[in-house]
């Protein structure tokens, strides 16, 4: 059962009870209440509690046939999950592939209809972009492109410092300039279906975690490009929707790959910054990613149940967040001073000062007679 029903089936369960027996304080409190307050009072509860089931019901959907879907990043995870699933429910289904001939395409090809094409797709390649536009719409037939899945996406988990520029720029140009590009290659022809752009971003795009900067900055760029689109096609009726999870066990949180990037952007790090930091701290770094991801959630189908429902429903929402505990996680954390949420971060991440740095003697105050912009002596690290 979906949480709002249990919430609202409890405020049912209050309001009755409290009707019905009325006990101790509870009365002296309906007494302390006018009958018009008292209406009001029980109004409120029943309305909630109408509100919260009414909003579990299923939302309507669209009719399916002569609708396609163009979806990115199909190889694996939940753009795989979502090709299988619209494929099923009769959607013909443009299924963007990094590499069309390595075992995820192939898998997907042999569980789907004869429905289902593969596209080759790099989202960073403004060639590839424009034949994946081609060949949807030569192979597009009488149907009409209703809905365009942004879901190709790529992560790191490192810190700052052992974050190279070049994995910066990386992120960037698969998770934000790869929406950009498909989203425009293929904007005409939503325009003639007055269909909808499905973009998925993160949590992470909502609050910065250590460890996320890279990652972060791409789904907040997301978000932000999400939201203005949205406002400037709502004059063509076309939709843009935004799904935001938490983390999920999908190829994308592979402990063992996302371990061995750290190690390697480590090793490719200036000498004099692995020593400040010192190889301890780097060590306790690891192994609370590793924790970390194992906290992943497994059931990666509440993800693609929200993917469903923004391609699919007549009226989607502007943003989507599976699993009721990240929503409310999201939203507190949200609504927290910063003050507070960095230190809630840092103690599950448990962010504390490097060894090396503590074990070192202070620093000798600077020299009054060295200029602030002559070069520092190099420090003597331990
Ligand atoms: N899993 C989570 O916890 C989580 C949480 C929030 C948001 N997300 C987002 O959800 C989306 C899907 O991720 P996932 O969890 O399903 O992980 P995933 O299995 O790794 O899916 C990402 C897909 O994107 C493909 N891809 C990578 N670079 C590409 C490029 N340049 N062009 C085209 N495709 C490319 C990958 O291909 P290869 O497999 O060949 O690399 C892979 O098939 C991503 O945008 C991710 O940021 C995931």
């Amino acid at each position: 059962m979906k949480f709002r029903t249990c919430v609202a089936i409890l405020l049912v369960n209050i309001a009755a009870f409290v009707y019905l027996y009325r006990p101790g304080q509870l009365q002296n409190f309906l007494d302390s209440l006018s009958p018009v307050q008292q209406i009001l009072f029980f109004g409120t509860l029943l309305g909630l509690s109408v509100l919260l089931l009414w909003s579990t019901l299923p939302a309507p959907r669209v009719d399916p046939t002569g609708k396609a879907v163009f979806i990115t990043g199909c190889d694996s995870g939940f753009g795989h999950e979502l090709a299988e699933r619209l494929d099923k429910m009769g959607y013909h289904v443009f299924a963007g592939c990094l590499a069309p001939d390595r075992e995820g395409a192939r898998s997907l090809k042999e569980s789907t209809s004869d429905r289902l094409k593969i596209v080759t797709i790099d989202v960073t390649d403004d060639f590839q972009v424009s034949q994946a536009v081609n060949f949807v719409k030569q192979n597009i037939g009488d149907n009409q492109l209703w809905a365009v899945v942004n879901n190709a996406g790529v992560a790191v988990f490192c810190e700052i410092e052992w974050c190279s520029v070049q994995e910066f720029q990386k992120i960037m140009d698969v998770n934000v300039f790869g929406i950009v590009r498909v989203t425009k290659a293929f904007l005409p022809l939503l325009r003639q279906s007055e269909g909808r752009v499905v973009n998925i971003a993160s949590l992470a795009g909502r609050f910065t975690l250590p460890a996320f900067a890279a990652y972060s900055m791409s789904k907040k760029a997301c978000i932000a490009f999400s939201d203005a689109l949205r406002q400037e096609m709502k004059k063509f009726n076309i939709s843009v929707v935004t799904v935001e999870p938490g983390l999920y066990k999908t190829p994308i949180t592979h402990e063992n790959y996302l371990i061995d990037h750290n190690r390697k952007s480590w090793a490719e790090t200036p000498t004099d910054v692995r020593e400040d930091y010192g190889e301890e701290y780097f060590d306790v770094f690891l192994k609370q990613v590793a924790l970390s991801l194992r906290q992943a959630r497994p059931k990666v189908q509440e993800v693609v149940d929200n993917m469903v429902e923004a391609v699919c429903s007549k009226n989607p929402h502007y943003r989507y967040v599976p699993y009721w505990r990240f929503r409310l996680r999201a939203f507190i954390i949200s609504s927290l001073p910063t003050s507070i949420s960095d230190k809630l971060f840092a103690r599950s991440f448990k962010m504390s000062e490097p060894e090396a740095r503590k074990n070192r003697s202070p620093r000798t105050p600077l020299n009054t007679s060295q200029k602030f912009w002559s070069t520092p002596e190099k420090e003597n690290h331990q």
